[in-house]
């Protein structure tokens, strides 16, 4: 059995990143500039925003927070994304969800310019993805490829199992797999509704667990050599832990992983790509890879 390491591998591709976007402006380029828009003072989301920032800060890339309270209106928030659009300092840009209630989230993603869309949530990026044209692609699924294609794990005309179907990870990690470009496998698609779903995990060569719920993949259900991705980062309460928790996946890791060729551990695994891999669509972004400003 081996583990992926998504700690290292993220360290590695920020590494890389760093070393171009020095490049870049030794020849007189400009430096990715990427700007986070942050609603209310949510724990996760602040943490997830402090780390994009200092991720950023890892790869030279310059980078702009806007701060607002949670009672901020829907058409000041609007106006924040116009204004970020126009801005052509700014290459790329995100809001950080979830959004209070009284604001609607999909309207904003919409509002935003989907060349500047470097979450890749944007319906323009949703939809060019599944049809295999340029795009930004989310950065779970981006994450998961980028893992499964450092470490050589064969995919082409393999059985893939994803577990789960929500629109930023099981969705598109199903369309991604399947097309030629990327997995190029035989993709099935379980939730919680499916009859069949150990059956079909126990004839998969990769399952990608992103079922939200803590330890759901058994052994029992997994074929051996198997290769194994767990997404589920679900808090659990732990006291052994300073914080009174542990980040628990979708596997039962401890059970499953002698049964797998290779698996991904929580934490360590995914989670860590995810920044990393908004950290390359942004220096897409810079570089107009996908689409000209
Ligand atoms: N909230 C949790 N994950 C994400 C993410 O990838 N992007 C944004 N904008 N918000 C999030």
């Amino acid at each position: 059995m081996l583990l992926i390491d998504g700690k290292q591998t993220a360290a590695t591709i920020k590494a890389e990143i760093k070393k171009e976007v020095e490049d870049i402006v030794a020849r007189g380029g400009k430096r990715p500039h990427l700007a986070a828009i942050l609603v209310g003072h949510d724990g996760g989301s602040e943490t997830y925003v402090r780390n994009k920032v200092l991720a950023c800060e890892a790869c030279g890339f310059q980078n702009t927070l806007l701060r607002f309270e949670d009672d901020i209106t829907e058409e000041v928030l609007l106006e924040c994304v116009a204004r970020l659009n126009s801005d052509d300092d700014v290459d790329g840009f995100i809001v950080q969800l979830p959004l209070p209630k009284h604001i609607s989230e999909q309207k904003v993603i919409e509002a935003i310019d989907y060349r500047k869309d470097v979450d890749g949530f944007h319906p323009i990026n949703v939809g060019r993805m599944s049809i295999g044209l340029p795009c930004y692609i989310s950065a779970t699924p981006k994450g998961i490829l980028e893992l499964l294609r450092r470490y050589e794990i064969p995919t082409s005309g393999k059985k893939c199992v994803i577990l789960g179907r929500s629109n930023i990870v099981g969705k598109p990690m199903a369309q991604l797999m399947m097309q030629k470009q990327y997995g190029d496998a035989t993709v099935t698609v379980c939730h919680s509704r499916s009859a069949t779903l150990k059956e079909e995990c126990l004839r998969a060569d990769i399952i990608i667990a992103a079922i939200g719920q803590p330890a759901f993949l058994k052994a029992d259900m997994v074929k051996e050599g198997a290769v194994v991705i767990d997404v589920g980062t679900t808090r659990v309460p732990d006291a052994t832990k300073k914080s009174g928790f542990r980040l628990q996946g979708d596997v039962d890791f401890e059970h499953v992983a002698p049964r797998c060729s290779y698996i991904t551990p929580v934490p360590g695994g995914v989670g860590p790509m995810t920044i990393c891999m908004l950290m390359l669509n942004t220096l897409a972004a810079g570089k107009q890879l996908y689409y000209k400003r």
